[in-house]
């Protein structure tokens, strides 16, 4: 398919490719990356995940290719190529090229690229429906607050899921909840929401984070600690949140019921304010 590529600088077509063979991103997943939704050609949230790349890049001592009102001003062209009106942006910055070694040099020149795409975001009838989960080992490394490209855990968790017939993995460790394979997780017990705190075992969800904020702002308490496997079975409510699917209804995990199996009454509120909040943003 082809799309606007943003490539080192400059604006080609998907259809050019330009990675190197030594590039560390492709080697070792020595790279971090981003995807934000646009809604009307509108970035939603950018100021979140430009801040999200950052710490990534610099916990893992990647030099910033950009400044925020640069990396502004690449989103924007970018947008205004492309053709069409709503989808998701991903960005990938990596170590850059250079004759494979597990040392890396310091002095290299990251590769960045970006570019859009079409995405079919979840309609009123499937935000009602809301997803199935199972669970499973999180095999992931200990520094999931760094968004990098390593995905190979969440990629086969996630086919599991598939086999099973669900949308969603949670990963589980040392028996405690920590998140979804590509979304994190909320549950509600007693009308307050439950949440893994922010550490090297969950990605810092931009979405989350306006959950958190929106709850609150609504005197909705929130406990942020990590659920027990165990607990997972009594919950009134749960929900996933994710850039790509939003405030998500959780109606099954394991095959078991969570609550009456139908979207709650806590994430519906939040579903609609957040809807609200992003809505404002693309007018
Ligand atoms: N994934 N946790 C993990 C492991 C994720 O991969 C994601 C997002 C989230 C939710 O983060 P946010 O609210 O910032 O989208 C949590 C993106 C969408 C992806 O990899 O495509």
């Amino acid at each position: 398919m082809t799309d606007v590529l943003y490539i080192n600088g400059r604006f080609s077509t998907t259809d050019e490719r330009v990675i190197g063979v030594e590039d560390r991103g492709f080697q070792f997943g020595d790279a971090v990356y981003e995807v934000f939704k646009f809604v009307r050609k509108r970035p939603i949230f950018l100021a979140d995940h430009y801040r999200r790349l950052e710490s990534g890049l610099r916990a893992i001592e990647i030099r910033s290719p950009w400044d925020e009102v640069y990396f502004g001003v690449v989103v924007h062209e970018l947008l205004d190529r492309t053709e069409f009106e709503d989808g998701i942006v991903y960005v990938q910055v990596t170590r850059g090229e250079s004759e494979r070694a597990h040392f890396y040099r310091e002095d290299l020149q990251p590769t960045v690229v970006a570019y859009s795409r079409r995405y079919t975001f979840p309609d009123a009838a499937k935000k009602e429906r809301g997803v199935r989960l199972i669970s499973t080992t999180d095999q992931r490394w200990l520094h999931c607050d760094v968004k990098s490209v390593n995905l190979l855990a969440n990629a086969l968790a996630k086919k599991k899921a598939q086999r099973a017939g669900a949308d969603e993995v949670l990963l589980l460790r040392d028996g405690l909840v920590r998140e979804g394979a590509s979304s994190s997780f909320f549950a509600v017990n007693g009308g307050k929401l439950i949440t893994h705190p922010l550490d090297e075992h969950i990605l810092p969800g931009v979405v989350r984070d306006r959950v958190i904020s929106l709850a609150l702002s609504s005197r909705i308490r929130v406990d942020e600690r990590p659920l027990r496997e165990a607990e997972l079975f009594h919950l009134d409510e749960a929900f996933t949140t994710s850039t790509t699917q939003g405030v998500m209804p959780v109606c099954e995990i394991d095959g078991r019921i969570i609550g009456n199996g139908r979207r709650g009454e806590l994430t519906t509120q939040l579903q609609e304010l957040f809807d609200d909040a992003e809505a404002r943003l693309a007018s």
